[in-house]
C-alpha cells in the first residue's frame, strides 16, 4: 500500500463530461518537483533499453528488429524496471479520480510509456485501446495519460473524438497492415473532422475510456515527447454476446518471440 495521500478531486461537471464525451483533460495532477524526478527515471529506461529482453520495451511503430532507430519506443510495466515509479503522488490522485469517473471498484491495472524522439515522423494513429485486449471480457476501464514537458499539436498531445467511447470496437490493423507491427490502427473510413485536441503542460492529464478514439500528432518539437500512462479499471467480466479481434490473432511480432524465450530462459 502507498503511503501518498491523493491531493486533488475532479468537480461534478468533470465527471460529467468524462460521461458526455469520453475523455477529460486537466491541467494538473502533480507537481513540478514529482516531473523533474520522473523524468529522469524515464530517461535512464529508454537509455538502458529495461525490459527489452522480456519483450516489454520495443517499437510500437515498426517491425522492431533492433537495427533500425525506433518509430515510438514503448516500455510496457516500466515500474518493473523502476521502483522509484510504483509510488507517486501522480499514481495516488490518478487512481482517486479513476474512482470517482468508474467508481469505487476501479483499481490499479498497469503502466507504460511511450516516447516520441524529437522530430520523429511517425504519429500514434487514431485507435481504441480495447482493441488490443482479449475480446472475451467486459470493461469499464481508462488510461491516464500524463506528458513529462508541455504538449501541443507540434509535438504529440492527445486527440480524442468526442462521443466515440459509445461505439463498439470498430475494425483495427496492425500498423500500415503489416502483421509483424505491434501497434494497431483504425481499418474502416472515419471522420475525424469533430476531433478535439488536448494541448497540457507538463503533469497536466488527459483521462479516456479503452473505447474512446484517440491518436497523438508525430512530434515536430525539438524536445522528446515523454508520456506516462497508468490504466485503471473495475473487474472485468466474462462477455455476453462472443467477438473476434481477428487483428490479434494474425499479429505476430518479435517482441513476442522475446517474451516467449524469456519465460523459455526462466525455467
Ligand atoms: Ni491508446
Amino acid at each position: 500500500m502507498s503511503d501518498i495521500q491523493p491531493t486533488l478531486a475532479i468537480s461534478e461537471a468533470q465527471v460529467a463530461f468524462f460521461h458526455e464525451n469520453g475523455y477529460l483533460a486537466i491541467d494538473s495532477i502533480t507537481t513540478q518537483e514529482e516531473i523533474d524526478r520522473l523524468k529522469g527515471v524515464y530517461d535512464d529506461l529508454f537509455a538502458r533499453r529495461a525490459g527489452r529482453e522480456d519483450g516489454n520495451q520495443f517499437d510500437l511503430g515498426g517491425v522492431d528488429d533492433g537495427a533500425a532507430q525506433a518509430a515510438l519506443p514503448q516500455i510496457l510495466n516500466p515500474s518493473r524496471y523502476a521502483p522509484a515509479l510504483a509510488d507517486t503522488l501522480y499514481k495516488a490522485n490518478a487512481l482517486a479520480i479513476a474512482r470517482q469517473l468508474l467508481g469505487s471498484d476501479a483499481a490499479y491495472g498497469g503502466d507504460h510509456a511511450i516516447l516520441k524522439p524529437p522530430h520523429s515522423p511517425a504519429p500514434t494513429p487514431w485507435h481504441q485501446d480495447e482493441a488490443y485486449w482479449s475480446p472475451d471480457l467486459e470493461y469499464r476501464s481508462l488510461s491516464v495519460w500524463m506528458p513529462l514537458q508541455d504538449v501541443d499539436t507540434r509535438s504529440g498531445c492527445m486527440e480524442f473524438v468526442p462521443g466515440s467511447h459509445r461505439l463498439d470496437i470498430l475494425e483495427h490493423q496492425s500498423i500500415g497492415g503489416d502483421a509483424r507491427i505491434h501497434g494497431l490502427e483504425l481499418a474502416v473510413d472515419y471522420d475525424f473532422s469533430k476531433a478535439v485536441a488536448c494541448p497540457i503542460p507538463a503533469g497536466g492529464a488527459t483521462f479516456h475510456l479503452s473505447t474512446t478514439l484517440h491518436y497523438t500528432s508525430p512530434n515536430a518539437s525539438d524536445e522528446p515527447r515523454r508520456a506516462y500512462i497508468l490504466v485503471f479499471g473495475a473487474p472485468t467480466k466474462q462477455r455476453a454476446t462472443p467477438r473476434r479481434f481477428p487483428w490479434n490473432e494474425e499479429k505476430h511480432t518479435a517482441r513476442e518471440e522475446r517474451a516467449a524465450s524469456a519465460r523459455v530462459n526462466a525455467i
